[in-house]
């Protein structure tokens, strides 16, 4: 068995997650290369989600009966282990949502229905990348043809990279707002936070980062980053679907107004105006997603006890093992970095002119489950003028027979399209 130093001792961590237990296509062991989709869940999340249904289940900050108030003090215990999780100065800075995408709508629209300074209008500027997921995307164009602001972006270079070349004609003193992603969901590039963040901040921007596909993997210390907000989803951390999170400044957050009204969200109402509960609730309207909520604390805790830091350096070790491997299959391009420097464990490739889906297919009937496609990255596929790659993405349960399994499988690939 392939020894690389860094490892995890991921026999043990695999007896935690029951699907990767699971065969496929008469008996073949499922090698899962998809987590940046998605990641598998750990039995503790899902006990914490049944035990939570079993014995806890309530409305929270309603009920004055004891279950309800079990219920309440898990919601909010979740949100105390997510900001102790990102070293956030306060617990009323972490927002629940639904997933990313809400997250960064949420953003979009706070800014869109702001008073001055914050205000996003038809003098104004917004600030984005090629590389992001689309969803770092659409909101900000919806923003954009909704005041007339202008979207601009970073372009990407040959290999992999924002180009940061004109960031100062790019970050000018009409933006407002520089949203970009910390790791690439599909080349898997670790973007230079710092840089971005200095010249927003040099011309008075706000800037969001999108950490969907950093939270899993590494230390996210928003303290540190800088940002003013900072968004990523429970699904893609071993936490179940349903649950995102928003984390903002506190002074932002009770600047800015809310964009979804309902229950939970109000201090009073009458037939003629309403006045908001101080965040995180004014902007978490309706009943929220509890149990996701709770599945998203035993998240946090699982990967908490191993150690962030641990787990980025076995991604480490398992992508330069892979990218290494990779580069000897005859006719593979990497879409990305081509190093394993600076960049997360998330590899796109292009396999000769074999289409992605035909290596997904195929590497599918070999028990592999990688995704392709344009990832929700679109920009990126035109960027390189390809329609689709096809991506392996690493965690903390991948193991290098994995990879190994994956390049024998693209070999069979290669004998089966000729
Ligand atoms: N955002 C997820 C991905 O990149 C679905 O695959």
């Amino acid at each position: 068995m392939t020894q690389l130093p860094g490892l995890l001792d991921t026999e043990a961590i695999r007896k935690d997650f029951p699907l990767l237990d699971r065969t496929v296509h008469d008996g073949k062991k499922i090698v899962y290369l998809d987590s940046a989709a998605t990641s598998q869940k750990p039995r503790q999340v899902l006990d914490a989600l049944s035990e939570y249904y079993e014995r806890h289940n309530a409305n929270v900050h309603r009920g004055v009966y004891t279950i309800a108030e079990e219920a309440t003090a898990l919601y909010e215990g979740a949100r105390d282990k997510v900001a102790a999780f990102i070293n956030a100065p306060s617990r009323n800075e972490v927002i629940f949502t639904k997933n990313a995408s809400e997250s960064l709508n949420l953003v979009a629209n706070m800014l869109g229905w702001a008073d001055e300074p914050y205000r996003v209008d038809h003098e104004t500027e917004i600030v984005t990348t090629e590389m992001e997921h689309h969803s770092n995307i659409v909101p900000w164009q919806l923003l954009a043809q909704r005041t007339g602001a202008k979207l601009k972006w970073f372009g990407i270079t040959d290999d992999g990279r924002l180009d940061l070349s004109d960031i100062d004609e790019i970050i000018t003193e009409k933006t407002k707002i520089v949203s970009f992603t910390l790791v690439s969901n599909i080349m898997g590039t670790i973007n230079p936070v710092e840089k971005i963040i200095r010249r927003a901040q040099q011309v008075g921007a706000l800037v969001c980062i999108d950490a969907s596909q950093a939270a899993p993997h590494m230390v996210l210390d928003v303290q540190a980053l800088q940002a003013d907000f900072v968004a990523f989803t429970g699904h893609k951390m071993v936490g179940p679907t349903g649950i995102g999170v928003l984390w903002g400044r506190q002074e932002l957050l009770e600047d800015l107004p809310p964009f979804l009204g309902g229950g939970e969200m109000i201090e009073t109402v009458s037939m003629h105006s309403s006045t908001y509960a101080p965040a995180p609730h004014k902007f978490e309207a309706g009943t929220p997603p509890i149990a996701q909520a709770v599945g998203l604390g035993a998240a946090v805790d699982y990967l908490s006890a191993i150690g962030m830091d641990k787990i980025f350096q076995h991604e480490h070790a398992i992508t330069e093992y892979a990218v290494k491997r990779l580069l000897e299959v005859p006719d593979l391009r990497i879409i990305g970095p081509s190093t394993a420097e600076d960049r997360g464990a998330t590899i796109s490739f292009t396999l000769g002119d074999i289409h992605p889906h035909d290596v997904g297919q195929v590497l599918d009937e070999q028990g592999i489950a990688v995704r392709v496609g344009h990832h929700c990255a679109r920009p990126v596929c035109l960027r390189y003028g390809i329609p689709a790659t096809t991506r392996a993405s690493f965690y903390l349960y991948s193991t290098p027979a994995e990879v190994d399994a994956l390049v024998d499988g693209l070999e069979h690939v290669r004998n089966f399209f000729g």
